[in-house]
């Protein structure tokens, strides 16, 4: 049967929840960052220089022609500061240093050099609410049992109980435990992720006089901005009190919590906006912030406040119709309301692949290829995870002696299985690990990614890569523009944007509608028998009108 689709022009103009702002159609001008394209270098799995295993900051800058070569606008870098590596770089042990497992400050220079001179700005990660137990100011705060001396730039309490045997309250980690461990001397430090990672007190002006000297080291080196780690979490509720339910507190839940998105963390990123602004050429802050709502996020991207805020309802939406068109229209109309662009992210180096999220195997990458078209032509800036655009599902069986994360080793945490998403990716169909480096990699990797590599799906029209490669290209030229949706069948979402409509079929069969446009990209092979479209199984399309 064929379904009637409303013609996309000639209807009422989007109310402001439905759009926003017009997207800058190009990456030179102000408000860059509104539809910036952002691609997650995840760096000790990009490239590797030096055959080590593990890549690093010269990997990463002699493989960014490739990312030139795909379209995107800049590159976050995650953490490559000194670090003993209990977390993949998020226990920094000095924040102004290259670790030698990843370069050193010349090899950060040049590739933020290089980056601009391909036209690609640079972000890079800053980690505030924690630092690594390795920090001296940790050392001088272990060393010294005077609660009011180096112990007040973190959270140090007595004990409960009789003896100071239990911990001060019952806030558990993260990574699973408590969030408290004690020190020889009997004393406890407040970690909400690993021992190895205790957090900073942000009611002590030296840890904000040190964060902003941190920001303007990076900033006077060249990047474009700071991903915030853990930007919700910095200022505990007042007296710490317990939570009371004795639950595993989590990341990515929607829970209230005494610790996390605490409106006290507002004034701390109002600062940073204008350590920001006193620097030429719009340098940005995107805050990692699992808030319990879309509009609770949206606070972090007011305009006094950063500048984006990862989408990770978006990211945790399942696939289904309805709950997809919510997330859209609820995100949309949240930042809206503050003058802020949505930042859609479908994969990080936190969460599962999506193409395994959305039922892995042929499935899940049809899927998968889909919701980058769908995100793609949504309005606001998009992040794109590396190894996404080669369509990398995750590794799940990954034998335990090869696992890295500390989530794993900890707990039943919820979110125990990060190195699945970690493995290093392939550049080539063979070699030692698939052209990542000249010797192995830190995390084996699948013997069928040599098919998945860059040089493999390079020039196949249907592969995954030439899909992000023509739809960012395409993206360039579109107008942009807020969007609205148009009535369709049962399981196809249907957008239209200025001069744009996008169909996603959400179900397992193909969908028939009256043609609506011309094919400008479909993620899957589209049959249009006369004037007809046969929309294949979870597939999406983008058409001009
Ligand atoms: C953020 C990072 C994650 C890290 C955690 C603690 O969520 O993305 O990788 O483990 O913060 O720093």
């Amino acid at each position: 049967m064929t379904h009637e689709l409303a013609p996309a022009v000639g209807l009422p103009a989007p109310t402001a929840a439905e759009g926003q702002s017009p997207a800058s159609s190009s990456s030179e001008g102000r408000d860059w960052w509104r539809d910036a394209v952002i691609y997650q270098v995840y760096v000790r799995s990009f490239a590797d220089s030096d055959g080590d295993g593990i890549g690093d900051l010269r990997g990463a800058t002699e493989r960014l022609p490739h990312l030139a070569e795909l379209g995107i606008d800049a590159v976050w870098l995650t953490p490559f500061y000194a670090s003993p590596q209990a977390d993949g770089g998020y226990d920094v042990a000095d924040y102004r240093a290259v670790d030698p497992l990843f370069g050193d400050l010349a090899d950060a220079d040049d590739l933020v050099r290089t980056a601009h001179e391909l036209g690609l700005r640079v972000i890079v990660d800053v980690v505030p609410n924690h630092t690594s137990d390795q920090h001296p100011w940790f050392l001088a705060a272990l060393a010294d049992p005077d609660p009011d001396g180096a112990r007040r730039r973190y959270h140090f309490r007595p004990g409960r109980g009789a003896h100071g045997e239990l911990p001060p309250n019952d806030w558990e980690s993260v990574f699973g435990g408590p969030a408290w461990t004690r020190t020889p001397d009997g004393a406890w430090y407040l970690h909400l992720f690993a021992p190895e990672q205790p957090d900073l007190n942000w009611d002590n002006q030296e840890v904000h006089e040190e964060f902003d000297s941190v920001l303007r080291f990076w900033l006077d080196l060249g990047v474009d901005g700071f991903r915030i780690d853990v930007a919700h979490g910095m200022v505990k509720a007042a007296g710490m009190p317990d939570i009371g339910h004795g639950e595993q507190a989590s990341l990515i839940g929607s829970q209230t919590l005494p610790f996390f998105d605490q409106d006290g963390v507002h004034e701390i990123h109002r600062g940073w906006r204008r350590l920001l602004d006193s620097y030429p050429g719009e340098r940005i802050g995107v805050a990692e912030a699992w808030a319990p709502s879309a509009e609770r996020l949206a606070l972090y991207v007011r305009p006094d406040e950063l500048h984006q805020a990862f989408n990770f309802q978006f990211l945790r939406c399942p696939w289904e119709p309805a709950a997809m068109r919510s997330v859209i229209d609820e995100s949309l109309a949240a930042t809206a309301s503050v003058g802020a662009p949505t930042t859609w992210v479908l994969s990080n180096h936190d969460v599962v692949r999506h193409p395994t999220r959305y039922g892995g195997g042929a499935q899940g990458l049809r899927r998968a290829r889909a919701a980058a078209l769908l995100m793609l032509a949504l309005p606001g800036s998009t992040y794109i995870y590396q190894g996404e655009e080669l369509g990398l599902p995750e590794v799940t069986d990954l034998p335990s002696e090869v696992r890295q994360d500390p989530a794993f080793f900890r707990a039943a945490g919820q979110d125990g299985f990060r190195d699945g998403c970690r493995v290093p990716i392939p550049w080539t169909a063979k070699g030692p690990s698939y052209g990542f480096g000249e010797g192995g990699s830190w995390l084996p990797q699948p013997a069928e990614w040599g098919a998945l590599s860059v040089a493999a799906q390079t020039g196949d029209p249907l592969s995954t890569l030439e899909l992000y490669r023509s739809a960012l290209a395409l993206r360039r030229q579109l107008p942009g523009g807020p969007m609205r949706w148009l009535p369709g069948p049962d399981g196809l979402l249907v957008l239209a944007r200025n001069g744009l409509v996008c169909t996603l079929n959400t179900t397992a069969s193909v969908v028939e509608l009256p043609t609506p446009g011309r094919l400008l990209i479909s993620s899957d092979v589209m049959d249009q028998p006369g004037d007809t479209a046969r929309i294949p199984a979870d597939s999406c399309a983008w058409w001009a009108i």
